[in-house]
């Protein structure tokens, strides 16, 4: 995480303001000398968010590794965005009936590209992304998919799988396994299996499984963030998206569909999400309450 920062004297102003955002203050204003200094003990706290660097007027920070010309791009004038921002996420539905149209490699690319703005937690990246653009891929994954459920549903019905199952799951995902997996996939095995629907991809168009090396830190936390930002990019082009934690688990444990989906050996799945052109419009948004606020 060790970065190089410099600043160069010649352009600064010495306004300050790149020390002010920057998570760790390591630029700061030494006021005597009247110039940008860097506290070179809090250089390994840098996480090369770039903020420094996109905050400068003059472009006069550098972050190693950080090229003002590479990685970044300039900000379109305007803002606060909140009717346009409302009006995306109030609309915005978990979408599972698809028109039977094909998603331009173009749109899947700007749902890649809108990705790369969610926030990180730590350096590096790790996020991996698999998009899918041909369906025959995402039918071709559906017998396996099915298939893994059902040995599922059968294995929880045996003691001594049962207790296997609930170790190699952790307790929470064993909760969710009891509750709410293994019911409802019982529901749905014999249309599952005579091909009547398709309730796990829902035979969309389209797919993007997100993955990540699971030696690196904090890689799921940051797949659920990117994922979100995905599903958002995918309304705002006017397509339809859902999250789908039934399709991860069989990519992650079905060699099959591993190499059908190109995740490296290493690579743990996390999050998966379709993606089409939406069958129907909503008439209104739903009003949600969250559990709990509390205002101090
Ligand atoms: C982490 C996560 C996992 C989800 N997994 C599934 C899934 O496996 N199948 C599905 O149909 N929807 C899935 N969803 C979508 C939720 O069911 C949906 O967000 C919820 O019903 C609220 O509906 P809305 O998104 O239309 O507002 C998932 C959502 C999240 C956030």
């Amino acid at each position: 995480m060790n970065a190089a920062i410099t600043i160069d004297k010649s352009t600064c102003k010495v306004c300050g303001t790149c020390g002010d955002v920057c998570p760790s203050h390591i630029m700061y204003k030494q006021k005597d000398l009247k110039i940008m200094n860097i506290h070179g003990e809090r250089i390994q706290f840098c996480v090369k968010c770039g903020q420094c660097m996109a905050v400068c007027p003059t472009s006069s920070v550098k972050i190693d590794g950080l090229s003002y010309e590479k990685d970044f791009v300039p900000l379109p004038e305007g803002g606060p965005f909140e009717d346009a921002f409302y009006k995306m996420i109030m609309s915005r539905r978990s979408v599972r009936n698809f028109k039977d149209r094909p998603v331009p490699r173009e749109m899947l690319a700007k749902i890649a590209d809108a990705i790369t703005y969610s926030p990180p937690s730590v350096p590096p990246i790790k996020t991996e992304i698999t998009i899918v653009q041909n369906s025959e891929v995402i039918r071709q994954a559906l017998p396996t998919m099915i298939e893994m459920y059902n040995t599922l549903i059968k294995g929880m019905e045996n003691p001594i799988i049962r207790m296997f199952i609930k170790k190699s799951a952790g307790p929470e995902k064993f909760k969710l396994l009891v509750s709410h997996v293994i019911p409802s996939m019982k529901d749905r095995m014999p249309e599952l299996k005579s091909g009547a629907e398709d309730t796990i991809m829902r035979r969309a168009p389209a797919m993007i499984v997100f993955h990540a090396d699971r030696k690196s830190d904090n890689y799921q936390i940051d797949i659920y963030i990117a994922i979100t930002f995905g599903i958002l990019a995918a309304h705002s082009l006017g397509l339809g998206a859902t999250i789908i934690e039934l399709i991860p688990p069989a990519i992650e444990r079905e060699k099959d569909l591993r190499k059908l989906f190109c995740i490296p050996d290493g690579n743990e799945v996390v999050a998966a999400m379709i993606v089409g052109y939406p069958k129907y419009r909503y008439q209104r948004a739903v009003r949600r309450k969250l559990k709990n606020v509390t205002w101090i």
